[in-house]
């Protein structure tokens, strides 16, 4: 699809993104904009590299695509200066390469904070109350009556909350799980993060003042720590060299043997084989997956793991939120090639 053919600046979007004012915003600012609308989901740096030609002013792609050395070097041959990646997560992204070519690189923060951390958090009761497996016993036609022992699950109430990677995803998740389900939370974060720090303080003075029970919380002095401590586990770190496997078989075995744990960050930052492993082994240990280590790929044995509920990456998947970081990806590109106001700079 072409749009203003007759823009200055050429944009190209490597998928159609949700919502109009993306659209909008760049026919205002004078682009000429063309998305591709390939069926195929994942396009390859070949395709892409067509997609580029020889004139082009900025891109904005997916999390699906390798933005490495051959596309910023293509990317700078069509004299474009920027890349603007549709998520908030940046690992598909050789930023160095990006600078070695003189390209920006934006992403979209902020917008999909809440979203993701519901999802999170509907993953966690999904897992906790085995939702997935009791409806699949109902629509089976299984059900023949009520019993004290059908799909007894877990109760959060009171238990322990623990997050790995206390950033805004994390935080808006640990949020949610103490104040709507009156958890005690544990957590961990590599960079010190003091969000959550100051809402738990708050927090425990609302509770004090209304004569309501407390909730505990410490921030861990390691990420074993929430491992062994925690009943719910929900990861949140970005991807890069030090998280790839940060979840490993040595790790799943410090867990609580009814430990639930929760990914909506990366896939490659479990080891996959090992959670089948670990799931096989220990029945009464539940995960809720958005993310898989080889996407779109699960390893084997995961899809037939009870005790797993998996969705499609679909973390961010609200309406407002994907018209959002499609917004904010339009305003990134604009932001390099026109100045415009708003640069999410990743690094930033
Ligand atoms: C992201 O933004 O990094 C998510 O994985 C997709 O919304």
């Amino acid at each position: 699809d072409v749009w203003n053919p007759n823009g200055k600046y050429r944009v190209v979007s490597t998928k159609p993104m949700p919502g109009t004012r993306w659209i909008n915003l760049l026919i205002e600012q004078d682009c000429r904009l063309e998305i591709c609308t390939q069926k195929k989901t994942i396009l390859s740096v070949e395709e892409i590299i067509a997609l580029i030609g020889d004139r082009c002013d900025g891109v904005i792609g997916q999390l699906t695509e390798d933005w490495g050395e051959t596309l910023f070097a293509a990317l700078s041959r069509a004299g474009g200066k920027a890349f603007s990646n549709m998520a908030v997560g940046y690992n598909n992204v050789d930023v160095e390469a990006a600078n070695k070519y003189g390209i920006a690189v934006g992403n979209t923060p902020g917008v999909l904070t809440e979203t993701t951390a519901e999802l999170a958090a509907a993953l966690s009761l999904a897992a906790a109350r085995r939702i997935v497996e009791a409806d699949g016993f109902m629509r089976a036609g299984l059900y023949d009556g009520w019993l004290p022992n059908l799909f007894v699950g877990n109760l959060l109430k009171g238990q322990t909350v623990g997050v790995i990677g206390a950033g805004r995803i994390g935080s808006a998740y640990a949020r949610m799980m103490v104040e709507g389900f009156k958890m005690n939370l544990i957590y961990f974060d590599l960079y010190q993060s003091t969000r959550l720090e100051k809402f738990v303080t708050a927090y425990g003075q609302f509770l004090k003042a209304n004569g309501e029970q407390p909730v505990t919380w410490k921030r861990a002095s390691s990420m074993d720590e929430v491992l062994v401590e925690a009943d719910l586990i929900s990861l949140h770190p970005v991807l890069d060299k030090t998280t790839y496997h940060l979840v490993n078989k040595e790790r799943l075995s410090k867990m609580k043997k009814e430990a639930i744990l929760i990914n909506c960050s990366r896939g490659p930052v479990v080891d996959e084989v090992a959670l089948v492993e670990h799931l096989r082994e220990n029945p009464m240990f539940r995960v809720g997956l958005d993310v898989f280590e080889d996407e779109p790929y699960m390893k084997p044995g995961l899809a037939d793991m009870k005790n797993a509920v998996v969705v499609p990456h679909i973390a961010s998947a609200s309406k407002w939120t994907r018209e959002g970081m499609a917004t904010l990806a339009a305003l990134n590109v604009l932001g390099k090639i026109k100045q415009y106001p708003i640069w999410h700079d990743p690094n930033k």
